[in-house]
C-alpha cells in the first residue's frame, strides 16, 4: 500500500528540510525523505550543511580560532598562560555533539510541524496516471510514498581530482578535513575557495604547516579585488603558503603521506610532500539514487537538474531546489529557494532575490560581501562611487584587538542606490545583514550614513565607509 501526500520532499539539507516544514505551515500533509546516517545508523537530516559542512567547520573553526587567541593574543590583554595545549579528539568530539544537537533539532522541527519524516534513500518510481509521482524509500523498512508535488533537494557531493579518489584517510574532501584526528604536521590543500581557506585556517591554527594550491593566478576571483588583496595578505602573515597559478600534475599517495607533482606559475616544475591533503576543487550536483530516468526528469550536462528562474522542472508538480540546480551552492539560497517553492506549490508568490545572496568566508578575517564586485561594475561600463573605512579607525576593532581590514561600499553615482557593499575584517559574517537589508530596501549610501549606529561598534565602520562614499567620514 503507497502512503499518499500532498507534497514529498526528496533530502533533508537545508533545501529540503526547510521546504518541508514551510509546507507544512502552509497546510499540505508533507513527507521528507532522507537517507544520511549518523555513525550508529540512525537518521541524521541537515544534510552536507549539517553534516559536513557549514555548521561542524565553524564549530572547529571556532575552536581553532580559540586556541590561536589563547597562544597569540591573550598575552596583549595581560592573560599569561603555560602549558597551553590542543586536546584535537575532544575538540573533533565537541564538534560532532553540535552536529547531533542540529540533526536531533530537526527531527523535533519536523514533530512540531506534523512532517512525516522516512529515513531512507528515495527513488522516482514512475508518474502516477492523472497526476503525480509514485516514489520509492529503501531503508530499513521499504515504502512506497505518492504525490502530486516533488520537490527535489539532493544536493552536491565534493568534486574529486581526476584519477584521485578521496579515501578520507590521505586525501580528504570535506568530509574526511572535518575528521583528521590529530594534527598534521604538513598538510596540503588544492584549491585556494572556501573551503580550502577555511580549513586550510583551522589546521593552520592548531599546527599544521599547510600549503594551498590553487589553479587560477588570482586569488579568490569571485570576491571584490581589493578585499582579496587585503585578505590574501593577512593569510599569507599567519602562516598560510598560497602557491596560484598552479597546474597539478601526477599525485602519488604511496608511503606515508602524500606527494603532490605540480607545476607553478612560472612554469617550474615543484613536488610538495605532504602527511594529508585536502581536495577542495568545488562540488558537483547529486542525483546519485534518485533514479531520474524513471521520470524523464532533465538533467544538464553537469549533472544539475534544469530548473526556471521559479525552480520548476520540466516536469509538472516537480521542483528542484539548492545546490542539485544552478545557482550559489550556499545553504541560505538553498532554504530561500526551499521556502520559495513551497509558497508556490500554495498559489502564492514565493520569491528569491538572486542578488542580494550573501556570501561569507569564515577566516579570520572573514569575508562576506553582496552585491557586485568593483571589477564587475567596471566591466559593465557602470558609473559609480566607492567608499571605504578601514577598521584600524574604529574604537570597538582597537578595543578588540582585531583591526585588520575594511568595509567598502560601492553606490551607483547618479542615484547613490547601493551596488555592492564588501566586508574583511572582524565580525563580517554578521556586519553584511545590515548590507544585505539594505540593498533589499534599494537604500542609498546616503540612507546607512545617516542611520544612528550604536558605539562603539563594529557596524560603525560600514556607516563610515557609506559615508565615504561622499567622501566625508568623520573618524578618517
Ligand atoms: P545538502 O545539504 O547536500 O542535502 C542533501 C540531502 O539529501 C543530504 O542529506 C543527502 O543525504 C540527501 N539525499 C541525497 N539524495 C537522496 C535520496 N535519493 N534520497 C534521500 N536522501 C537523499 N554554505 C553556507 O551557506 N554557509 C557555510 O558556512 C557553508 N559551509 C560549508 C562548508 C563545507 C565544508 C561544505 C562542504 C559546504 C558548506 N556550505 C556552506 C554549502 C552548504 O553546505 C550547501 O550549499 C547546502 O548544504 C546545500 O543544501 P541542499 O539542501 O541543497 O543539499
Ligand atoms: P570553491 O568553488 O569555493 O573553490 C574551488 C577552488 O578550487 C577554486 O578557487 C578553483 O579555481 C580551484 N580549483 C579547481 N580545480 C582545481 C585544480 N585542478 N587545481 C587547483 N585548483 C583548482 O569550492 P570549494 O572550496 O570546494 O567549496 C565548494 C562550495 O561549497 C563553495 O563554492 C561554496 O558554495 C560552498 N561552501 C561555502 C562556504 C561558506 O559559505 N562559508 C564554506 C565552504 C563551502
Amino acid at each position: 500500500m503507497s502512503k499518499n501526500f500532498d507534497v514529498v520532499v526528496i533530502g533533508g539539507g537545508p533545501g529540503g528540510y526547510i521546504a518541508a516544514i514551510r509546507a507544512a505551515q502552509l497546510g499540505f500533509n508533507t513527507a521528507c525523505i532522507d537517507e544520511w546516517q549518523n555513525d550508529k545508523g540512525g537518521p541524521a537530516p541537515g544534510g552536507t550543511c549539517t553534516n559536513v559542512g557549514c555548521i561542524p567547520s565553524k564549530a572547529l573553526l571556532q575552536s581553532s580560532e580559540h586556541f590561536e587567541h589563547a597562544a597569540k593574543h591573550f598575552g596583549d590583554h595581560g592573560i599569561s598562560l603555560e602549558n597551553l595545549r590542543i586536546d584535537v579528539a575532544k575538540m573533533v568530539g565537541r564538534k560532532d555533539s553540535v552536529v547531533k544537537q542540529n540533526n536531533d533539532g530537526i527531527l523535533y522541527l519536523f514533530k512540531k510541524n506534523k512532517v512525516t519524516f522516512f529515513h531512507g534513500r528515495g527513488s522516482f518510481a514512475k508518474a502516477v496516471e492523472g497526476g503525480g509521482y509514485e516514489i520509492s524509500v529503501a531503508g530499513k523498512a521499504a515504502e512506497t510514498l505518492t504525490a502530486k508535488n516533488v520537490i527535489v533537494a539532493t544536493g552536491s557531493n565534493a568534486r574529486q581530482l581526476p584519477g584521485l579518489p578521496y579515501d578520507e584517510a590521505k586525501v580528504l574532501s570535506n568530509d574526511g578535513a572535518l575528521r583528521i584526528g590529530a594534527t598534521p604536521k604538513k598538510l596540503g590543500v588544492i584549491g585556494a575557495g572556501v573551503i580550502g581557506l577555511e580549513m586550510g585556517s583551522v589546521w593552520r591554527r592548531l599546527g599544521a604547516e599547510v600549503t594551498i594550491l590553487e589553479m587560477l593566478p588570482t586569488f579568490l576571483g569571485a570576491a571584490d579585488e581589493q578585499i582579496a588583496k587585503e585578505a590574501h595578505k593577512a593569510f599569507v602573515k599567519q602562516g598560510l603558503k598560497i602557491e596560484l597559478g598552479v597546474k597539478i600534475g601526477s599525485v602519488s599517495t604511496e608511503g606515508e603521506g602524500v606527494t603532490i607533482a605540480y607545476t607553478d606559475a612560472k612554469g617550474g616544475e615543484q613536488t610538495l610532500a605532504v602527511d594529508k591533503l585536502i581536495v577542495s576543487i568545488g562540488r558537483v550536483p547529486n542525483t546519485i539514487g534518485l533514479n531520474p530516468e524513471a521520470v524523464g526528469l532533465q538533467l544538464d550536462e553537469r549533472g544539475a537538474i534544469v530548473v526556471d528562474a521559479e525552480c520548476r522542472t520540466n516536469l509538472p508538480g516537480v521542483w528542484a531546489v539548492g545546490d542539485v540546480v544552478r545557482g550559489p551552492m550556499l545553504a541560505h539560497k538553498a532554504e530561500e529557494e526551499g521556502v520559495a517553492v513551497a509558497e508556490r506549490i500554495a498559489g502564492q508568490h514565493g520569491h528569491v532575490n538572486f542578488d542580494t545572496i550573501p556570501w561569507v568566508i569564515y577566516t579570520s578575517p572573514e569575508i562576506a560581501w553582496v552585491g557586485q564586485t568593483e571589477q564587475a561594475l567596471k566591466a559593465a561600463g557602470r558609473a559609480y562611487k566607492a567608499g571605504t573605512f578601514p577598521f584600524l579607525a574604529n574604537g570597538r576593532a582597537r578595543a578588540l584587538g582585531d583591526t585588520t581590514g575594511m568595509v567598502k561600499f560601492l553606490a551607483d553615482a547618479a542615484t547613490d542606490e547601493i551596488l555592492g557593499v564588501h566586508i574583511v575584517g572582524p565580525m563580517a559574517s554578521e556586519l553584511i545583514s545590515e548590507a544585505v537589508v539594505a540593498m533589499e530596501f534599494k537604500a542609498s549610501a546616503e540612507d546607512i550614513a545617516r542611520i544612528c549606529h550604536a558605539h562603539p561598534s563594529l557596524s560603525e565602520a560600514t556607516k563610515e565607509a557609506a559615508l565615504a562614499v561622499d567622501k566625508r567620514t568623520l573618524n578618517f
